[in-house]
This record gives structure tokens, sequence and C-alpha cells, in this order.
């Protein structure tokens, strides 16, 4: 018997992951799987688990850069409508951890439920935004959230309830394997005011930040009461390239890769931007992009 038997139809050997990334970067995964259900998950993390191979959840790819000699063990991806699901019951929302953020803040905006449509234009899945608490100056996703849906490391679905979940600056308590959904309440409010300000939202972060070339979102945490696309501009490192990896003209904290880039270009281009930053202005910049 291999990994594979019996996930033939759901998991697959060397995928190439640059294509399931927004840098569009990176070496292949030794094992990749979509399973269609949480059935087939759990199945799926028993048989890694006893072949002693290593587990990643893959989202959208949009926050993520792959190493060019890729990645050991078994990468799976919530694509699967099953996990993609979004209810609404009143003023409570639950999405599947597979569902784009993106989906879940226009289904409760369409239903005139207030609080996420702030978090427009962000990408990724709803389980990668809660993972992280994506969100921008006006609120984030975490301050919305009272329970979530997980697997843990060993293998066992848990709920964990307001309690149990901590939110920070780009960081939260929910480290376990698989978030499988998140339930949020939200405010009620008109459907058209809604859409109003979820357009402005949309029009500002359109101007204000590269979207769509082949970068992910920022690079580097701010530091505390700083930015840190502020800080990599007046180090003067706007445009500067290694190989096919370039910081974004428009806002510093992005790095554009061009068609022929690597990974590595990408690596040596984020050193150099720490090493300058660090040299010039004396501030140490965290990741926030992270690297597999
Ligand atoms: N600025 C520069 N040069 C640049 C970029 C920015 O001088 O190249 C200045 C701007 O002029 C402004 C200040 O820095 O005065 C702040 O810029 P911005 O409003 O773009 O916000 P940010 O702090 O750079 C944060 C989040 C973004 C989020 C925006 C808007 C982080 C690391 N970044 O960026 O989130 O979209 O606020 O709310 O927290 C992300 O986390 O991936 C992300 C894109």
């Amino acid at each position: 018997m291999t990994f594979l038997s019996g996930f033939e139809k759901i998991a697959r050997q060397a995928e190439p992951l640059a294509m399931h990334t927004w840098f569009q970067l990176g070496g292949p995964a030794e094992y990749f799987a979509e399973p269609e259900n949480p059935e087939q998950l759990i199945a799926l993390l028993q048989r890694s688990q006893e072949e002693g191979l290593e587990v990643r959840l893959l989202g959208q790819g949009s926050n993520l850069l792959i190493c060019d000699e890729g990645v050991p063990g078994v990468v799976v991806k919530l694509s699967a409508a099953e996990f993609a699901k979004i209810q609404i019951t009143g003023r409570r929302i639950i999405a599947g951890g597979g569902a784009s953020l993106g989906r879940v803040v226009t289904t409760a905006v369409h239903h005139g439920l207030a609080g996420l449509e702030m978090l427009i234009g962000i990408p990724g899945t709803l389980g990668g935004a809660l993972h992280g608490n994506s969100g921008t100056r006006g609120g984030d996703v975490g301050q919305w959230a009272t329970a979530a849906t997980v697997i843990t490391n060993n293998g066992e679905v848990m709920t964990r309830g307001r309690d149990d979940l901590v939110f920070g600056y780009r960081e939260s308590s929910l480290d376990d394997l698989v978030i499988l959904d998140g339930s949020f309440q939200l405010e009620e409010d008109d459907p058209h005011e809604l859409a109003r300000r979820m357009q402005k939202q949309w029009i500002v972060k359109k101007a204000g930040q590269p979207m769509g070339h082949q970068c992910a979102g920022c690079i580097f945490k701010n530091p505390r009461g700083t930015s840190a696309g502020e800080l990599i501009e007046q180090a003067g490192l706007k445009g500067t390239r290694i190989g096919g990896a370039v910081v974004s003209d428009r806002h510093a904290n992005f790095i554009i890769a061009e068609p022929e880039a690597t990974s590595q270009d990408v690596l040596r281009l984020i050193e150099l931007i720490r090493s300058q930053v660090r040299d010039r202005l004396g501030i140490d910049l965290e990741l926030e992009i992270e690297i597999w």
C-alpha cells in the first residue's frame, strides 16, 4: 500500500504549487490533496499521521511564498464546495474555511449585515483570514468572530468558542491544523448603504496597492506605530530589483514577481529590504507572508 491507496481520486504526487499561489512561484508538493468532504479529510489526516508525513493547509495562496525546491509531505486544499458553504441565520453568518473571504463579505452586505464590509479586496480564504486575522486599518476579521470549528493537530474536531479565540494584529490563537468554519455575529444595516461603503473601500484599496499582479499581500507586518511600506520607501528601496523580483513602485510593502522571477529572487530581495531598513533606520521588519 502506498500513501495514495484509496485516495487516488482526491490526491496526487508532485503537484506544482506555483499555480496555487498569487506569486505563481515555487516547486511542487510531494503530495497534494483536495478532499471532497470532512470525512475524507479526516481519513487523509489519519493516513498522513500513520506515514509520518507533515500536513500543511493551503488557502488561496495569497499570503504565501513556496520555495523553489518545493514542499515535503502533504499539502491539502479545501477547494470542494462542501468546505465553502455560507449560511445566514438572523444576524449570524457561518462560513466554511474554504470559502473566499470576498464572498463571505459580499454575502453579508447583500443581506444587510454590517461589520465585514471593510475587508473587501483582501484576498484569501476565510480559514486563512481567521488564522492570520486579516484586516485593514478599519478593522479585522477577528473582531466579529464568535466561534470556529477546527480539526486539531491530533485529528480531533472541536468547536472553539469566543473564550478560546484571541486575535491580535495579524495573528490569532487559531493555529489548529484545519479551520472547518467560522461564525460571526454582525449588525443590521441598510444593504444599499453597506454596498456604498464597500465600493468606497474597494476604490481606496485599488488606488493604493498593486492588485492582480504577480504579488502577494503585504510582505512585512507594520512595526508598532509605523508603516512598513513607508519605512521601505524612506530607505530608498522602491523599484529595487533582484532578478525578476521588484519592490513595488506603488506601495513599497509589496513585491512584484515578474514572469522570469524565482522564489530565490523574492527571498533575496526580502533579505536585502530587511538588512537595508535595519542599517538605515534601525528597525527590524517582521515577515507577514508565510514561506514554505
Ligand atoms: N506609505 C508610503 N510609501 C509606501 C506605502 C505607504 O509612504 O510605499 C505611507 C502612506 O502614504 C501612508 C502610510 O504609509 O501614509 C500607510 O500606508 P497605507 O494606508 O497603505 O497602509 P499600510 O500601513 O501600508 C496597512 C496594511 C494593509 C492594509 C492597509 C489599509 C499591514 C502590513 N498592512 O498597510 O494590509 O490593506 O493598511 O488598511 O498591516 C496586508 O496585511 O497584506 C495588507 C495589504
